[in-house]
């Protein structure tokens, strides 16, 4: 267990360049089950979820190597199809193995996923759209879910909700179904066009990826040696982005793609941050620290503003002259950090999904718990723009989106240092 200890007030300057994202990698993972031959990804991050999708693979049978931010996945011969437990409840995107598991080995067995504790995240969409595609569930009850199917048959599927994780799924299964599936209202995310793109280079046929509407012809052999890049990470380019911002700093972000963090640029410059984008992929950004509120952000699916971005905007805009109110459409439960925020003397209130957020002249240091992700990374915002030295636990939740954080941080003049306890 380690805590990350901060002395706040350290403008943050300097060059950063963003890796590769941790919601592209791990559906492309679960891609590379599909593959009869050897998958090799660039770009993957160093991260503790990577690290547990590789054990599950590992432990399906796959063969991997593992160097730096290069992985080479060899699925030619799968030797199960059960997820173990314990890596299952690790990480809620273990679910994500189910479409492409079922459609190679025709049955899987996995217990109910784990995750951050961020809302009820069910998977009913899930597991409707695998029926629909000829699947036979059961054993939900006892924590098990198990799955089989003789055969996958494309079909028409039209999302309740477009979801990211269901939308995957069925890109998964329908890669080895037989005959065409259409996904309608599917989700738009940039990490589904990575998928389109990853799954083209198996062979698949495959179109529509942020569209709203995918189809995928179905093959029953995959047998590639595709060489694939993974995107780079939004959230991560977007967090950075917002610590810079609350201190004053005036930060470069390279191997970013611009037009999938605009809502998040949008909202930075009517705060008053002033942004350039050079070429694409580098974007600069300049802070006076006297920044303003906003009067209305709403998260939503993209290309709206990320729920994933959600702690840390009002992290930010706790310090942000005036009142922001800022709405959660996206999971019901995400406002639980605010709590340790006002632990720094942020002034919030939540009523259901709406947080008002009164901006203060000044946060000051305290202790901190992290119990979910993003809602960590606003807490170091936050902490970063206090005065004196605050010090959050919960550090592996951190952890499991955002690579050696510290040493980021410390590179562009945090005052930051991971503490053993
Ligand atoms: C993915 C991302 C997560 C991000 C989210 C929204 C990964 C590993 N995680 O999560 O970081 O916050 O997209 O951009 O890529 N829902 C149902 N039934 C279902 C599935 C979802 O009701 O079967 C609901 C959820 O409770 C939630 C909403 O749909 O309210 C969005 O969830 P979804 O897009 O599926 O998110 P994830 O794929 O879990």
């Amino acid at each position: 267990m380690s805590n990350l200890v901060i002395t706040g007030g350290s403008r943050l300057c300097g060059i950063i360049e963003v890796p590769g994202a941790k919601n592209a990698v791990l559906p492309v993972l679960a891609a590379t089950l599909l593959n009869k031959g050897t998958s090799i990804l660039e770009n993957c991050p160093e991260l503790d979820d990577v690290t547990t999708m590789l054990e599950i693979l590992g432990a399906l049978g796959c063969g991997i190597r593992r160097e730096g931010s290069r992985i080479e996945v060899d699925a030619s011969r799968l030797t199960a199809s059960s997820i173990p437990e314990a890596l299952a409840r690790k990480m809620r995107s273990s679910i994500i193995i189910l479409g492409a598991l079922l459609a190679r080995c025709g049955e899987v067995h996995v217990s109910y996923p784990g995750g951050c504790e961020i809302g009820l995240r069910p998977i009913d969409m899930h597991l409707k759209a695998l029926s629909q595609m000829g699947a036979q569930i059961d054993g939900i009850n006892d924590g098990i879910l198990r799955c089989r199917a003789e055969k996958l048959t494309g079909c028409e599927i039209l999302l309740d909700y477009p979801s990211v994780g269901a939308t995957e799924n069925i890109m998964l299964a329908a890669s080895m179904a037989e005959g065409e599936t259409i996904i309608r209202n599917a989700a738009k995310e940039p990490e589904i066009d990575d998928l389109q793109a990853f799954l083209r280079k198996l062979g698949v046929q495959v179109s529509g990826a942020g569209t709203g509407v995918i189809r995928i012809q179905g093959t029953r052999e995959i047998k590639a040696e595709p060489v694939h890049r993974i995107i780079p990470d939004r959230i991560v380019a977007g967090t950075y982005l917002a610590a810079a911002a609350a201190t004053g700093g005036s930060l470069v972000v390279t191997g970013v793609i611009y037009d999938h963090i605009g809502s998040v640029l949008y909202c930075l410059k009517r705060c008053g941050c002033r942004i350039k984008n050079y070429s694409g992929n580098v974007i600069a950004l300049e802070s006076n620290g006297n920044l303003t509120a906003l009067d209305l952000v709403r998260t939503s699916p993209y290309p709206g503003f990320p729920t994933d971005m959600q702690p840390q905007m009002v992290a930010l805009l706790s310090k942000c002259r005036g009142t922001s109110v800022v709405v959660e459409t996206v999971f019901e439960n995400r406002f639980r950090y605010t709590e340790q925020l006002m632990k720094l003397g942020a002034d919030i209130s939540v009523q259901g999904r709406t947080a008002i957020i009164r901006g203060v002249d000044k946060l000051k240091a305290a202790q901190l718990e992290a119990r979910d992700l993003r809602g960590g990374a606003a807490l170091v915002i936050g902490a970063l723009a206090a005065e004196g030295t605050s010090s959050i636990s919960g550090v592996n939740y951190i952890d499991r989106g955002y690579e050696r954080m510290e040493k980021v941080l410390s590179s562009i003049g945090a005052d930051i240092k991971r503490v053993e306890t």
